[in-house]
């Protein structure tokens, strides 16, 4: 199984940007941890951030018939991308969108997301873990 993980912006600042909300991993440390799991799991994968709508848009194209499955944080962009929701739609790849954050329990405008609607699933508020489980998810999906 091949799997593409994408972040979005400002997710390259993990450790710096707001720690009480997003923790001290860093995304160096994220990016480990993501292939450390999917070495165990036998899964191969690619790692990708952007701060830059077009280049998401771009990378998640770039799964067609490709990959297996898509994590997606689209950061900020999960509150106003119909451009990222229109590609993960696109390719139909089955894709998780990941938060950090819990995204529902913050303002207002976070618990708005238009990827959403193309998502196997959302998991959100599980910190850095939320990665693996999206990845298990999809693992689960695949045997089914
Ligand atoms: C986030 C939540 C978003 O609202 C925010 O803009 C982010 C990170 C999270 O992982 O909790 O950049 O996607």
């Amino acid at each position: 199984m091949k799997i593409m993980v994408i972040n979005g912006p400002n997710l390259n600042m993990l450790g710096i940007r707001e720690p009480d909300i997003y923790g001290r991993v860093t995304y160096k440390d994220l990016c480990n941890i993501i292939e450390n799991h999917c070495k165990e799991k036998g899964v191969e994968v690619e790692i990708y951030q952007s701060n830059h709508e077009g280049d998401l848009v771009d990378k998640i194209q770039s799964t067609y018939n490709v990959f297996d499955g898509i994590v997606i944080n689209p950061g900020a962009y999960t509150h106003t991308s119909i451009a990222i929701l229109d590609a993960v739609k696109a390719v139909a790849v089955p894709t998780v969108e990941v938060h950090i954050s819990d995204v529902d329990s913050r303002e207002p405008f976070r618990a708005v997301s238009y990827v959403r609607l193309a998502c196997e699933t959302v998991i959100s508020g599980r910190g850095i873990a939320g990665y693996t489980d999206a990845i298990d998810y999809l693992l689960q999906m695949e045997k089914k």
